[in-house]
């Protein structure tokens, strides 16, 4: 079947297979940013915006995305970078390889929640399992993050 989709703002008009995962096709075009952990909707890995709303594209079909816009972290690199800086500073990151996922969803509260408890900020990403560190360097990070931009230091976008 026939979709068109733009990842990152750049246009995709392919003929698909109808179970093709929407994390599959992400990976062909390129984005390998985005994860293929569990593929059982249980680790946050492979976390897109599609049209700014978050999913976890390994339980997704593509033709969900048909007509629709999907940003990977490739297409947010500014505040990917900027919160990624938080993420090193608190010691939250190691291996790295859940981070695409993490930061997709803590940019996707970002622009959900209004001063989100820390409650809130749990049961946001609860979806989200990282192996390596504890949990605790995370959400120091997240809150000094959310702090700066609520001081608007960075754009809240
Ligand atoms: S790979 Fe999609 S949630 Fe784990
Ligand atoms: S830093 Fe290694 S899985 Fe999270």
């Amino acid at each position: 079947m026939q979709i068109k989709l733009w990842i990152n703002n750049k246009e995709f008009n392919d003929d698909i297979a109808p179970d093709m995962l929407l994390l599959d096709f992400i990976r062909s075009k390129g984005f390998l940013s985005v994860k293929r952990g569990c593929e059982t909707s249980n680790c946050g890995l492979c976390t897109v915006m599609l049209d700014n709303k978050p999913v976890l594209s390994c339980s997704a079909l593509a033709v969900r995305a048909n007509e629709k816009h999907v940003t990977t972290i490739e297409g947010l690199e500014k505040e990917a970078l900027e919160f990624g800086g938080f993420l090193a500073d608190e010691g939250a990151e190691q291996c790295g390889f859940c981070s695409p996922g993490f930061i997709m969803n803590v940019l996707a509260m970002k622009n959900e929640l209004i001063n989100p408890s820390e409650r809130e900020i749990k049961k946001y990403l609860e979806g989200n399992l990282c192996r390596c560190t504890g949990y605790m360097g995370q959400l120091r990070a997240i809150k000094k993050y959310l702090s700066r931009v609520k001081e608007g230091s960075y754009e809240n976008s």
